[in-house]
């Protein structure tokens, strides 16, 4: 089939290339001159496994074209995915400002029959709005084509994109019409060989089904949160009761790590917008309302810890920070745990050492040219004669560090771990003192 995919960040560039793998002529759209043209380089603008080779295949294959220019994409293709940004709003809501634009510029140039995808996140009712728009621009022109507008949430995971979207749990599509449904069966046959299921339903449902999955996960993560912190009031060993728990099949061992609580571009925003959404319909949403609070909580919590280590005085002390992503396999940053840690123990008067594997030059851009953060070459660099290591994110290769190494390279011996990444008892033996999520509190 000939495809667009208007957007080419996480999502878009993921499904463009996917879509391009099995066969299909894609033609990606982006806005930003300069990311469409570090592509057509084969420069890949984000880190995700296996994403280059992708794009570069396709690419070179002429499966795959990159472009700044909509009106010729939407002209050639008779799928046109919408995967732009949908950010939160001052007021929680999500910001279809984006969507909006890219449907009017549907409108504007589509020169016959379409099917128009949401692969955004979007709340309940936006298809319409994208119908809606849509049709102005058509009445503008004088003319009436024909489209169908289709919700297609996206469940893939920064990190595991590629295989999440080639090898997916489910696929769901939301449309109101038979045939298009059959047409979106065939464009998504080659990934469900396995026969996982294509679920079909209406386009309200799918919408809200998106949300109600990120809500979930994130509930779950905040649940395990909550239970780290009664763990750290009865002295009961958060590892075990998460082991007790998961290894139920109803509850499972997925999302369940305690740790500094969820991130990223996706968990918060979306909490934020199903929480607008339920509120503007007025259903206080309690549960989402109550694992968001813990959330923010976490972040705080473990900031305590550090704070009364060091007798509320951090001025002028250095912290080491492993992780900066939200996340590990990935460069992404947005709403980072990390970022938090950094912004009060800055606030606080302290100095960092930071190492990411992926996430530095986004970091460095967000902190600007403070002058009191700096970026070590290697997780060993960042630990030079700093107070403290401060871990963020699980990147794997912080599992297994020379310890020995470690005590050298730090002042002090002291880690605070938002990852619970080390066993407590192996690391008093070396002679660290070691605080993680859901350690018992002195009372
Ligand atoms: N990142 C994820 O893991 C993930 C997973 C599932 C769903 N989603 C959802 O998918 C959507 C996209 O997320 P993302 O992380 O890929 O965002 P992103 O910010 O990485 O990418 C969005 C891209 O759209 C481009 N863009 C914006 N306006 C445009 C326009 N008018 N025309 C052409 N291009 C335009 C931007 O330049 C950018 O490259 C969001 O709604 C998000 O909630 C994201």
């Amino acid at each position: 089939m000939k495809l667009a995919i208007i957007g080419a960040g996480y999502v878009g560039l993921v499904t463009a290339a996917c879509f391009a793998e099995m066969g299909n002529e894609v033609i990606c759209v982006d806005a930003d001159r300069a990311k469409v043209e570090a592509l057509e380089q084969g420069k890949i603008p984000i880190y995700e496994p296996g994403l280059e080779e992708y794009v570069k295949r396709n690419f070179t294959e002429n499966r795959l074209f990159f472009t700044t220019e909509l009106a010729p994409a939407v002209s050639q293709s008779l799928v046109i995915f919408i995967a732009v940004g949908t950010p939160q709003d001052t007021d929680g809501s999500a910001d279809l400002s984006m969507v909006l634009q890219v449907a009017r510029d549907v409108g504007r140039h589509m020169d016959g029959y379409k099917v128009i995808v949401e692969k955004s996140t979007v709340p309940v009712g936006t298809a319409a709005k994208v119908r809606q728009v849509i049709n102005e621009e058509l009445q503008k022109r004088g003319e009436a084509f024909e489209f169908d507008v289709v919700s297609n949430p996206e469940f893939l995971k920064e990190g595991t994109a590629l295989d999440d979207f080639m090898k997916p749990d489910r696929i769901v599509v939301g449309c109101d019409d038979v045939r298009v449904a059959e047409l979106m069966k065939e464009l998504y046959a080659p990934f469900v060989r396995t026969n996982h299921p294509i679920i079909i339903m209406d386009v309200v449902s799918a919408e809200l089904t998106k949300y109600a999955a990120n809500a979930f996960l994130a509930t779950k993560i905040s649940f395990i949160n909550e239970i780290a912190n009664i763990c750290s009031r009865t002295g009961a060993n958060i590892n075990m009761v998460r082991q007790g728990i998961g290894s139920d099949r109803r509850i499972g061992n997925l999302f369940l790590f305690p740790g500094l609580g969820y991130g990223g571009s996706c968990f918060p925003k979306d909490m934020q917008a199903l929480i607008h959404t339920a509120r503007s319909l007025g259903y206080p949403p309690r549960v989402l309302e109550a694992a968001e609070a813990v959330n923010q909580d976490q972040r705080r919590i473990f900031l305590d810890v550090i704070r009364k280590h060091f007798k509320d005085d951090l001025r002028a002390k250095v912290f080491a920070v492993w992780g900066l992503s939200f996340k590990p396999l990935t460069d992404d940053i947005r709403e980072a745990p990390a970022l938090t840690v950094i912004s009060r123990l800055l606030e606080q008067g302290a100095r960092i050492q930071a190492y990411d594997p992926e996430a530095m030059s986004a970091t460095r851009q967000f902190f600007g040219n403070h002058e009191a953060v700096s970026y070590a070459a290697s997780s060993y660099e960042a630990l030079r004669g700093a107070d403290a290591l401060v871990i963020c994110t699980e990147w794997a290769r912080f599992r297994e560090p020379d310890f020995e190494r470690m005590k050298a390279a730090l002042k002090a011996p002291v880690i605070f771990d938002g990852r619970n990444l080390y066993n407590p008892d192996k690391l008093a033996k070396l002679g660290f003192t070691y605080f993680h999520i859901g350690q018992k509190l002195e009372m």
